[in-house]
């Protein structure tokens, strides 16, 4: 039985302050940890302080991207040594906004994953998938390429505790999350490659979640799809009402 996951990413927003006052609007309304796992995956100047805030909480802090060495001349970079120092538990890989702005490559994703994995932490994979792709019926073949070129180099005792995301690009920040159909159709491939690349067993370890406008109002239609083990939320998760919005609608 695969415990549901409830992750936010809230990208590039937040100050200091307003991590605060998130952090005192959910404290002591989160479920316990066996019903629910929860995480907020925040910008790398907030992680030590949200770290240090949800230590008394059943609330997993994650990073939204690292660097693929764990230190040296990488002016800017986050490094994934010391994220893992400092007590994150996660790292957000390969979103689509790395790879579209960023021009973030498999390749260097697959690096980071690896590094991510070097350092006793846990990858979210983000599986783009772009409107052109889906329209010339090619979404198929990106997403199983994405999976495998993420887990190149990953033994089989690390990719069962891989997280991979399946995130249309066309559905975020638009409102409208994708249809129940194509999300469970997206998290199955997803899983299905796992289980081509390793095992039936593993891909049955791994958490598949879709991220892409979901909200409060259709979490509950999404959770319910055989192979979507949780949801990764942007805009929704950066107010506390409406991130636990989340937790108490999940079934
Ligand atoms: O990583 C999740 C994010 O890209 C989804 O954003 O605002 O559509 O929930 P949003």
């Amino acid at each position: 039985m695969r415990i549901p996951m409830i992750v936010g990413n809230w990208k590039m927003n937040k100050t200091a302050d307003s991590v605060e006052s998130f952090v005192n609007g959910i404290r002591g309304n989160l479920p316990n940890a066996m019903q629910l796992e929860t995480a907020i995956c925040a910008p790398a100047l907030f992680l030590e302080q949200m770290v240090d805030q949800a230590r008394d909480m059943p609330l997993e802090v994650g990073a939204e991207n690292c660097y693929f060495e764990d230190n040296g001349p990488f002016t800017g970079e986050t490094s994934p040594y010391a994220l893992s120092k400092a007590g994150v538990d996660f790292v957000i890989l390969g979103h689509s906004e790395r790879r579209k702005i960023f021009r973030e490559t498999d390749e260097m994703i697959n690096l980071k994953v690896q590094a991510v994995f070097r350092n006793h932490m846990r990858p979210i994979i983000c599986c783009d998938e772009t409107m052109g792709q889906r329209e010339s019926n090619d979404a198929v073949h990106w997403v199983v390429a994405q999976v495998i070129e993420a887990l190149k180099g990953v033994d089989e005792e690390q990719a069962r505790t891989a997280i991979i995301a399946y995130e249309p690009s066309w559905a975020i920040g638009v409102g409208t999350p994708a249809s129940p159909d194509q999300i469970e159709e997206g998290c199955y491939l997803i899983r299905q490659t796992v289980a081509d690349v390793y095992d039936d067993e593993i891909a049955d370890e791994v958490r598949v979640l879709y991220g892409g406008s979901v909200k409060p109002a259709n979490i509950n239609t999404i959770m319910q799809k055989q192979d979507v083990d949780g949801v990764l939320v942007g805009n929704a998760s950066l107010q506390p009402e409406s991130f636990l919005e989340l937790i108490s609608n999940d079934p």
